[in-house]
C-alpha cells in the first residue's frame, strides 16, 4: 500500500506513521526525519535545511524532491511505504506523481489528519523525542515514566528546535498557504479520506484503519 499522511504539524502524523508501520510492515517515509539526521549529522544538506528549518519554513522544493526520489528507490519502499510529511506543495505532488509514473507506480490513499489550532500549539509545545529511538512523548498527555528519559531505551529527551511557540505559528501559516491546497487536489483525485484527529492515539488510529478498510 502507497499512502500519504497529510496534516498541519502536530496533527499526529507521525505517532500514526510509526503504528501503521507495525501493523502493514511497510516503512514509514518522514522528509522531517531525513532532514533532522542530515541536520545531525553536518552534512551538506543538513547544514543548507537547517535554516529553513529553524525558522519553520520549507525546504526548497528541488531538495526535498531529489531526498524522495532517492528513498522511494530503495528496496524496503517496493512494497508501499508511509509518506509523512511529503508532498507539502503542489510542486512537489506533481513530481510525487512523475516519480510513481516511472516506477509504474500509483498512490492508493491520502489521509487528511484534522486537528483545531489550538490543540496544535498545546501539542507540539509539549512535544519531547528521544535521542536514540526517536519515541515521543508529551510532557501533559504521555510523559515517559521517568522525566527526560525515555521509557524504551533511557536516552535523554529533547525539545526540536522548530517548537517554539513562535516557530510553530509561523509553520501553522506555511501549513495553510503552502500545503492546504494539496486536500482539494487529492480530493479532485478521488484519494482523500478525512480523518478526525482530536481523540486519543488509539481512537484515530482505529480513524485510520476504518479508512484504509
Ligand atoms: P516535519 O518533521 O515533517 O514536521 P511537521 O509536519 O511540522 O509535523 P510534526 O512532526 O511537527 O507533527 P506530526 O503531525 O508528525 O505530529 P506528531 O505525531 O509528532 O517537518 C519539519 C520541518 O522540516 C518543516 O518545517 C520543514 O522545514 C522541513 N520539511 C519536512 N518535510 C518537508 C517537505 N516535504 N518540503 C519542505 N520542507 C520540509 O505529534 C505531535 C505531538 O502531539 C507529540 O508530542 C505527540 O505525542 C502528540 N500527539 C500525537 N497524537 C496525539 C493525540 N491524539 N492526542 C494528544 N497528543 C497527541
Amino acid at each position: 500500500m502507497r499512502l500519504i499522511l497529510l496534516g498541519p504539524p502536530g496533527a499526529g502524523k507521525g505517532t500514526q506513521a510509526k503504528l501503521l508501520t507495525g501493523r502493514l510492515g511497510i516503512p514509514q517515509v518522514s522528509t522531517g526525519d531525513i532532514l533532522r539526521q542530515a541536520v545531525a549529522q553536518g552534512t551538506e544538506l543538513g547544514r543548507e535545511a537547517k535554516s529553513f528549518m529553524d525558522r519553520g519554513a520549507l525546504v526548497p522544493d528541488e531538495v526535498v524532491i531529489g531526498i524522495i526520489e532517492e528513498r522511494l528507490r530503495k528496496p524496503d519502499c517496493a512494497r508501499g511505504y508511509i509518506l509523512d510529511g511529503f508532498p507539502r506543495t503542489l510542486p512537489q505532488a506533481e513530481a510525487l506523481a512523475r516519480a510513481l509514473t516511472s516506477l509504474h507506480a500509483s498512490m492508493d490513499r491520502v489521509l487528511s489528519v484534522e486537528v483545531p489550532e489550538e490543540d496544535l500549539v498545546k501539542r507540539l509545545t509539549g512535544r519531547r523525542v528521544c535521542r536514540g529511538c526517536g519515541n515521543m512523548y508529551h510532557v501533559d498527555t504521555s510523559p515517559p515514566r521517568k522525566a527526560g528519559r525515555c521509557d524504551t531505551c533511557g536516552d535523554s529527551l529533547y525539545q526540536r528546535d522548530d517548537d517554539k511557540e513562535e516557530t510553530i505559528r509561523h509553520r501553522l501559516r506555511v501549513y495553510k498557504e503552502q500545503t492546504q491546497p494539496l486536500v482539494a487536489y487529492y480530493e479532485g483525485l478521488g484519494l482523500l479520506e478525512r480523518i478526525d484527529g482530536q481523540g486519543t492515539v488509539e481512537e484515530i488510529s482505529q480513524r485510520v484503519h476504518r479508512a484504509l478498510g
